[in-house]
């Protein structure tokens, strides 16, 4: 006999909490295609981002609204009217909106940052939550720092923002200091001791500070909370958020466990992995659950000799089940454009502006003549190229001569904006030459925070991606390169940072 199971809301915040880790920042462009992946993986609610925050965030929200028609679209807001304002006019294309507005309620977040009594708090929080209803009857109010409040303070501020119209209530676990037992009696006393706690779905949000926020997500859940926000591949502020991935999948494993089940079609979360990823230029470790590039990979021979007789022996999951294998060969030299569009469209993405095809086809072909066969992962790195703003540092030419026993030597033409340059320069490696070569002309004095390659499929054909992290005055910029050459997406990479900085766009405000 089947147990009747709740639904467990999936609530992503990638495009706002995970675009808040630090460098991770996406275009408008690159969200709406990480969105389109979210809807086809049947995400319930999409945080686009904080429309306030800047005129990038304002617009991303407004174009994820436009462009998905599946999932709800949420909005993050403070507990203050421009804000709600702001959120309201950015949802208004969406099919389905959601206004998510928030005030911290912990003493020390209420007498430190905000500066505020508690009865002032739990007055502004109800007039945010009665604003934001003007604009949609989906509001959500979150508790910032709740793992850190009183519980009698949060009975209190609950019942009033529900009794206001709030139908979801979040308590986050902020700062990540929560524990899973601890956490989930939280929401079990807030449960029983809130009148009309009935009237609202409550939601959990945490902080992998402790590497606990997918223990803490799940316990919370065990305990009465029926929505979980999350990121995919954990993405998010200092440590990262709950992982999508891990928390979706445990659900869907442990059966026998869990109350609830998600609506997730779980084949598309590795293809939404990798796009995160290859946007963000934040790599997966391998050793990652459920995406890393080992998560089903066996070395042991007794794990090997024990999955070859019969799977279930080492194996909890199917590696297909989550979206392993899937995209293995798609497309060749022969391909012509109507294939590549084709699969493009597969992958959520449609050319309205037959030249931005064209340039991506062009790509496509030169790929092709090097590389023999080209995956998903492929195509999407074409797109990643196609989508740098503006495009004041071009990269001409590229020499490297490296020879054991003497310093590797980088000759390189650049433009910028349109004028010739060029020249050389020694490293202590190739990568080095040529990015003293690129900043003896440009002489931009960012600082390079991170370099890192990865290959972008299997094999030694492979293209290699690789991220180059410049600041400059404050301002992380993540600059991304791919092509079979390394050294060439290298000097890509950092020609992509350069470009970014020189955009300047304004600071974002955090949460
Ligand atoms: O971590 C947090 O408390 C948040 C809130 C804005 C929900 O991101
Ligand atoms: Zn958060």
């Amino acid at each position: 006999m089947s147990i009747q199971k709740d639904k467990l809301v999936i609530f992503d915040t990638t495009l706002r909490d995970g675009e808040q880790s630090p460098g991770a920042s996406m275009s408008k462009e690159e969200k709406v295609r990480i969105a389109r992946l979210l809807e086809r993986m049947r995400v319930d609610v999409i945080e686009a981002g904080f429309a306030i925050a800047s005129p990038g965030d304002f617009e991303a929200v407004k174009a994820v609204s436009e462009a998905v028609r599946e999932s709800r679209i949420c909005s993050l807001a403070r507990a203050v009217n421009a804000d709600i304002l702001r959120a309201g006019e950015a949802l208004k294309k969406a099919n389905a909106s959601r206004i998510h507005t928030f005030i911290a309620t912990s003493p020390i977040h209420m007498q430190y940052k905000l500066q505020m009594a508690p009865e002032d708090v739990l007055q502004q929080a109800v007039k945010a939550v009665k604003t934001a209803r003007q604009f949609t009857d989906d509001v959500e109010f979150s508790l910032e720092d709740g793992s850190r409040s009183e519980p009698e303070f949060m009975y209190r501020i609950i019942e009033a923002v529900i009794a206001a119209g709030a139908r979801t209530i979040n308590i986050p676990d902020t700062v990540g200091y929560g524990e899973p037992g601890e956490y989930g009696a939280l929401f079990r006393r807030v449960l029983e001791h809130v009148p009309n706690a009935d009237k609202a779905i409550f939601s959990t949000h945490c902080h992998n500070d402790l590497g606990l926020a997918v223990a803490n997500s799940l316990s919370a859940v065990m305990n009465g909370v029926r929505q979980v926000e999350c990121t995919i591949n954990g993405l998010g502020e200092r440590a990262g958020n709950a992982s999508l991935e891990e928390i979706v999948m445990a659900v869907k494993t442990r059966q026998d466990l869990y109350p609830v089940e998600t609506g997730i079609d779980t084949r598309h979360i590795v293809p939404t992995s990798r796009l995160v990823s290859s946007i963000t230029g934040f790599p997966v470790q391998p050793n990652k659950a459920i995406v890393g590039a080992n998560a089903f990979a066996h070395e042991s021979g007794i794990h090997q000799d024990g999955v070859l007789k019969h799977r279930e022996t080492y194996e909890i999951m199917r590696a297909e089940d989550v979206g392993w294998g899937q995209n293995r060969l798609v497309l060749g030299k022969h391909s012509g454009r109507a294939a590549v569009r084709a699969r493009y469209g597969e992958l959520g993405i449609a050319f309205s502006d037959p030249e931005a095809f064209q340039q991506v086809f062009q790509r496509f072909k030169a790929l092709a003549d090097k590389k023999h066969e080209i995956f998903d992962e492929d195509l999407h790195s074409l797109i990643t190229d196609n989508e740098t703003p503006v495009e004041r540092f071009q990269l001409k030419d590229l020499d490297v001569r490296s020879k054991i026993g003497s310093a590797p030597q980088a000759f390189i033409s650049l433009l910028i904006q349109g004028e010739p340059h060029q020249t050389e320069a020694c490293g202590g490696g190739p990568v080095d030459a040529i990015f003293k070569a690129i900043e003896s002309i440009v002489g931009s004095g960012a600082d390079l925070k991170l370099y890192s390659v990865n290959a972008v499929t299997q094999g030694t054909d492979s293209q290699g991606s690789v991220t180059v992290r410049l600041e400059k005055d404050g301002r992380l910029v993540n600059g991304v390169g791919a092509d079979t050459d390394i050294l060439v997406a290298s000097a890509q990479a950092y020609m992509d940072a350069l470009n970014l900085l020189a955009m300047g766009e304004s600071k974002k405000q955090g949460v």
